[in-house]
């Protein structure tokens, strides 16, 4: 098992990797004080995973809430479920929700936490890839808006994160692939020889060959959690991991959320982004053509925009992105294969190619 630290003052976490962890009792020992546990999952995953999570917690479990599983239920009604049973069964402020599922899971359950009671613990256990890589750690949490993804939510960090390896092998293929989006990331906005290395072990990566997998979780979290000590709140570096989220949220929002995998559209959103950047001449045509060849061939992802949404519709949707400031749209660039920046000065007539453009390759 590796242990990495979320450093954050008093705020700080750990979060355990390995396989088998659900099975070590003594991982989640201290965190139980004398609250009741409340367990939060889906409909998916708990016919999978939630006796095991049970009995993890032990005594302290006192209760389940199952959410309807998907992307599209990730909303403020999902959260009043959580309230709802909350305050039917008298939780007080010593109780601890566990959100043991994926991202959409996590983001909900962490923002009940978050605003139940003005604020009670919670442990992550992320159980889908990129919940392992991305979204458990960091402590954002939140629901989308119908105009909007992820637009109602709080930075509020969780007491420890439990990644078990072992459960992604129950993980749908398609799924898998989708957190991959957020592991090339990674590579792309600091870590060119991570990217080289992903490209290297595709193969391995993709039949979850157990090295490779916790070797890809440590070093992804490894950054997330030096990104977020240094910059909780996204004033500054954070930002960055937002790589491709601009274009990404725009598609998700405009196509319905569900539609594509949020990770599907962080992979085109991350080729569009590199499109612009080569427009802008920030970055050569071998590495553009490389990241779309990782992306489409190597990790069998989409790149290409859908076809149905006008410019006007992704410049309004963009407008509105958590990033933007006084309506101007920043955006995370490219100046090379590990090299990422953020660029608020945009000029229209460029970023206009790239959305108009099919195959988001300008040679
Ligand atoms: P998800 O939570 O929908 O999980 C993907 C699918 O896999 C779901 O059907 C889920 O029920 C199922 N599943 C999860 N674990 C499983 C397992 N072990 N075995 C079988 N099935 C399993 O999607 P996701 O990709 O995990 O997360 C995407 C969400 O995360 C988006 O809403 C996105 O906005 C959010 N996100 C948040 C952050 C953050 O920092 N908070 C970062 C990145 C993404
Ligand atoms: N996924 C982006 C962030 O956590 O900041």
């Amino acid at each position: 098992m590796q242990t990495l630290n979320v450093d954050l003052g008093k705020r700080s976490y750990p979060i355990f990797i390995g396989s088998n962890l659900l099975e070590n009792k003594n991982l989640v020992q201290p965190y139980l004080g004398k609250g009741r546990v409340v367990i939060v999952s889906n409909n998916i995953v708990a016919p999978l995973y939630l006796d095991l999570v049970e009995n993890l917690f032990g005594d302290s479990t006192s209760s389940t809430v199952i959410l309807q599983d998907g992307e599209e239920h990730k909303n403020l009604l999902a959260v009043n479920q959580i309230y709802d049973h909350l305050i039917a069964g008298k939780y007080d402020r010593n109780t601890i929700i566990v959100a043991l599922g994926g991202g959409v899971v996590g983001d909900i359950a962490g923002f009940a936490a978050a605003t139940y009671q003005r604020g009670i613990k919670f442990i992550q256990i992320p159980t889908s890839l990129l919940a392992q890589v991305d979204s458990s750690v960091g402590g954002k949490t939140g629901v989308n808006h119908q105009l909007g993804k992820n637009m109602i939510g709080a930075f509020y960090q969780p007491q420890c994160v439990l990644a078990d390896t072992e459960v992604l092998k129950t993980l749908p293929h398609r799924e898998i692939k989708a957190g991959l989006a957020e592991v090339v990331k990674y590579g792309l906005i600091n870590n060119a020889e991570f990217f080289t290395w992903l490209e290297k072990k595709s193969e391995e990566i993709l039949k979850l060959d157990a090295t490779c997998i916790s070797k890809m979780v440590e070093i992804c979290c490894e950054s997330k959690a030096a990104i977020v000590s240094q910059d909780e709140k996204e004033v500054g570096a954070r930002a960055l991991l937002n790589l491709g989220h601009t274009f990404g949220h725009a598609i998700e929002t405009a196509t319905g959320y569900g539609k594509f995998l949020h990770g599907e559209t962080v992979a085109i959103g991350m080729a569009m982004a590199a499109d612009l950047s080569k427009r802008l001449g920030y970055l050569n045509s071998s590495d553009a053509i490389k990241i779309r060849r990782v992306l489409e061939d190597n990790f069998d992802l989409p790149v290409e925009p859908p076809s149905n949404i006008t410019v006007d519709k992704y410049i309004d949707l963009m407008s509105s992105d958590k990033k933007a400031e006084l309506g101007k749209i920043r955006f995370i660039l490219l100046k090379g294969i590990g090299h990422a920046v953020i660029e608020g000065n945009i000029r229209r007539e460029l970023l206009k190619e790239t959305l108009e453009t099919r195959s988001q390759l300008c040679m």
